[in-house]
């Protein structure tokens, strides 16, 4: 039998000439003692799922099974595992179907995050276009503009010592700048505090993590009044894209427009109309839609725990500053290679995407009987991947709890092994790695080094005055921070 996963390291004793290698079943996997029916189900906090899963791995070692009710799982922490899983797109696996049947259910056509096989590579080839490093770049002054907004918001809760709710004030940077980007609408959230698209998302994103966790799907059978609350705000979100994409249609006519999209939605359809690109407006309109819901809490949560890290060790937001301040001067005149410098701003990025991903599990399911590490698996079986164990190993990161950006600047420090980013993988990897992680970076870049140049960071509080508290919900959010900033004085 093929090994198809078991990277050498694991393979500690080597079998005799001849004889087949162990395989182990997954029921015969240590992990938490299951009850009848029910199994682990009982035993894992929705909004602290990610932890419940960490812990078990750190007890029973890194290949676990866990039984969902009448679901078993193959719950794994190994980075290299993991990488080869990652690597198995689209033919060895695929996002659980799960995903893929909520969102028809809710009325969100396929997009590239949950479409699979050939229709998945379609979908990806028009994705990757609109967002290949040139248009990226492309994106900057509308990015810019955004951050400047910002800087007004946090520039009026300064003088009037208000706190400003971290989170919340970073979505509205994320809202703005994906909006812009993705159909070239100015929504503005920063300052008039309200987008109706935005109200309708904000329905959207909570359902699809209840929904993907429910054990009874009622909903297929009668609509609470929240269910139709949330049919009408897709509809209304599907009836906005469709207005502009007709609007962009127009604008397209220009034949130099054509050749330089000014946004993710042109850029789309640019590649949408390629001979042979075997892509429709449908496939447009839900890949619009998946860039709106996989771009905004991700890049706004990232943010959040940074400068919440950061804020904890002082050090770093000084030696940030002067980077910033030696790099970059008007923000207004900032340019990709400006940003492009902020050597020390990208390794804090790193750092703390390594001990807070957004991400802290994937999960992906068997397309067909196989062997995961020397574990035999069934076709359908889910396969939980856990990003967070590795990444916290003294033995791989040195002092791994400690938050130390310097780790990802220089290998001579041997903080960090030379292969750092193949343990630490915050936007996946494989064929399905984040086609948006560039972006994120530019996006977070931004905000960052428009604080720092700006303002003194006097505090970032949680509620309690403890540890920030993670919640999980679709992406993993600190919960309740508050940050006081003072303005700097040239
Ligand atoms: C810091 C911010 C972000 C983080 C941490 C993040 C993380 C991730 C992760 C972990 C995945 C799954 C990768 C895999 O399965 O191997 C993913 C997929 C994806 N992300 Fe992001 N992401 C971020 C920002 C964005 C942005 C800004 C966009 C677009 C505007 C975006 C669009 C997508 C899409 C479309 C996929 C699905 C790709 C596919 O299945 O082929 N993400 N992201």
């Amino acid at each position: 039998m093929k090994l198809s996963f078991l990277p050498h390291s694991r393979q500690s004793v080597p079998p005799e000439p001849g004889a087949a290698p162990r395989v182990r079943r997954l029921r015969d996997l240590p992990g938490p003692p299951q009850w009848p029916v029910v199994g682990n189900a009982l035993q894992v906090q929705l909004s602290k799922v990610h932890q419940n899963v960490e812990a078990w791995v750190k007890r029973y070692g890194p290949m676990i099974h866990v039984r969902l009710g009448g679901f078993p799982l193959l719950v794994v922490s190994d980075h290299e595992v993991i990488a080869s899983l990652l690597r198995d797109r689209p033919e060895g696996f695929r996002r659980p179907s799960r995903m893929q049947e909520i969102m028809a259910e809710m009325g969100i056509q396929d997009g590239v995050f949950v479409a699979e096989g050939e229709h998945w590579a379609k979908q990806r080839r028009m994705v990757m276009a609109s967002f290949a490093p040139g248009q990226v770049r492309a994106y900057l002054p509308a990015l810019l503009k955004v951050a400047g907004r910002l800087r007004d918001r946090f520039e009026l809760a300064a003088q009037q010592g208000q706190a400003i709710d971290l989170q919340a004030d970073l979505m509205r940077f994320t809202v703005d700048a994906i909006s812009g980007l993705a159909f070239g609408m100015d929504v503005n959230t920063i300052e008039s505090d309200d987008d109706v698209i935005q109200r309708h998302l904000d329905q959207i994103f909570p359902t699809i993590w209840r929904r993907s966790h429910a054990i009874v799907r009622y909903w297929k059978w009668f609509k609470l009044p929240r269910d139709r609350r949330l049919d009408r705000s897709v509809k209304a979100v599907n009836v906005a894209i469709r207005g502009f994409m007709a609007q962009a249609r127009v604008r397209l006519q220009d034949p130099a427009r054509r050749a330089a999209p000014h946004n993710l939605l042109e850029a789309m359809i640019v590649a949408a109309d390629e001979p042979g690109s075997g892509m429709s407006d449908d496939d447009v309109v839900g890949n619009v839609f998946t860039m709106l819901l996989a771009g905004e809490d991700t890049t706004a949560t990232s943010l959040s725990w940074m400068i919440y890290l950061m804020s904890r060790n002082p050090h770093t937001l000084q030696r940030a500053r002067q980077e910033v301040d030696s790099c970059l001067g008007d923000l207004n005149n900032w340019t990709a290679d400006d940003l492009g410098r902020l050597d020390y701003l990208e390794a804090c990025i790193h750092e703390s995407m390594r001990i807070k991903p957004v991400g802290p599990f994937n999960v992906v399911q068997a397309l067909k009987d196989t062997v995961v590490g020397d574990v035999q698996i069934r076709a359908g079986t889910s396969v939980v991947m856990v990003m967070r164990h590795d990444t916290l190993s003294d033995d791989t990161f040195p002092q791994a709890q400690r938050f130390m950006p310097e780790r990802w600047l220089d290998e001579a420090t041997q903080l960090a092994p030379h292969h750092a980013k193949r343990v630490s993988m915050p936007f996946g990897a494989g064929p399905r790695i984040c086609p948006g992680r560039y972006l994120a970076l530019l996006e977070i870049k931004l905000v960052a080094a428009m604080l720092l140049q700006h303002f003194d960071i006097v505090s970032v509080d949680t509620p309690d005055g403890r540890d920030a508290d993670e919640h999980m919900a679709l992406t993993m959010v600190p919960v309740g921070l508050k940050m006081r900033i003072r303005r700097i004085t040239a």
